[in-house]
């Protein structure tokens, strides 16, 4: 995994899966029927447990911290919660510019102490050999909860605040940006080797807009990480903005499956890695059908060095266990080029 994120040769492609810890897990609804999912965040030992239990039962390369990108949210003054069945709501959203400096400076860390808690304590029970992953929400992705108050499909608040109040914007991304820069370097810190930013909702945007109102926030989020460690820059929706991703930072671009591999790569810069990209709805079908499209996201990395195998998003809830290790094991059975057999 470290090697194929400064995209030097691997014997074999490296393989993780985002949310590879969740509800498709019998073993961690198990857990959920007895903690609600912040307090397991909150809740370094056992969020270890979840992700290294996890890593174990899948063989996969990476462990990435399990713990999600909100809380990052309250100690910076807003009212978070997660309810069954609607996902995170925010119970004081920031909708006007007079609300603005509602968002807090997170100058001191400790009321994320139980975040590096959790990175101490599953990088102490992982194998060494497999790396572990910090990683914080984008500046727009965290904006658009905080001004819309939970998820959504239009994020037509967002925008307009955007749009209308461009000064009080720009103070919002800034407050962020800074905030997720300090949040990844403590990550840094207590043992992660790798850390990604997630610009899940970004994809609404433009590329102009992008340019304009998130590329440089994004930038001041991901520099002084990146300055250490490789840096997996992801986001979905919106293949246009590929370029600009790669303008904003990151040594792996993470790619969705709204575009082929193979294209991406090309727009984005061998010189850059890259990071996916099957489409999570293919393990909802049969173990051929994922057999097959795993190895076509394979063949389409052409055996450059610097790809890592992931899906396009998240695992979804409704996937069967048996797929996702079909998915694994056609990944770790995969070789471009088989080495020459050895002689008698
Ligand atoms: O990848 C992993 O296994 C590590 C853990 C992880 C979670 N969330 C756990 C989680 C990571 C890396 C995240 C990131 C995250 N959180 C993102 C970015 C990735 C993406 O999907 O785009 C986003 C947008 C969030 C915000 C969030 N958290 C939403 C919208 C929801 C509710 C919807 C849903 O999918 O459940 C969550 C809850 C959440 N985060 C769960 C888990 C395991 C489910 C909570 C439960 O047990 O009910």
């Amino acid at each position: 995994m470290m090697r194929a994120c400064r995209r030097e040769p691997v014997e074999r492609t490296p393989v993780w899966l985002m949310r590879q810890a969740g509800r498709y897990l019998p073993e961690y609804r198990r857990i959920r029927a007895q903690v609600g999912f912040l307090e397991l965040c909150k809740n370094p030992a056992l969020s270890a447990e979840v992700m290294i239990a996890t890593v174990d039962r899948l063989g996969v390369d990476a462990a990435i911290i399990f713990s999600d990108l909100l809380p990052i949210l309250e100690p910076m003054g807003m009212q978070l919660e997660f309810l069954a069945g609607e996902g995170p709501v925010i119970h004081n959203p920031i909708r006007e510019p007079a609300d603005v400096h509602r968002l807090l400076e997170l100058d001191r860390l400790d009321s994320l102490g139980f975040v590096m808690d959790c990175v101490r304590a599953t990088r102490a029970s992982l194998d060494d050999g497999i790396p572990l992953i910090g990683f914080a929400g984008a500046p727009f992705t965290l904006a658009s909860y905080c001004i819309e108050g939970g998820s959504s499909r239009a994020w037509l608040h967002t925008k307009s605040l955007m749009y209308t109040h461009p000064s009080a914007w720009h103070d919002l991304m800034d407050r962020l940006a800074r905030a997720v820069s300090g949040y990844l370097l403590a990550q840094l810190d207590a043992g992660a080797q790798i850390v990604q930013l997630f610009d899940s909702w970004v994809g609404c945007l433009a590329p102009e807009d992008y340019r304009r109102f998130v590329l440089p926030h994004t930038r001041t989020a991901l520099a002084a990480a990146a300055a250490r460690a490789p840096v997996i820059h992801f986001a979905t929706g919106n293949p246009a903005l590929l370029p600009l991703l790669r303008e904003a930072g990151g040594s792996v671009i993470g790619i969705d499956w709204r575009v082929e591999l193979a294209e991406a790569w090309h727009t984005v810069g061998y010189d850059r890695a890259v990071q996916g990209n099957l489409d999570p709805a293919v393990l909802l079908s049969d173990r051929d059908t994922v057999r097959q499209r795993t190895l076509d996201v394979l063949e389409q990395a052409a055996g450059r060095p610097g790809h890592i195998f992931n899906l396009g998003h998240g695992v979804l809830p409704q996937t069967p266990v048996e797929n996702v290790l079909e998915l694994i094991a056609t990944v770790k059975g995969f070789r471009l080029n088989p080495p020459a057999p050895a002689s008698l």
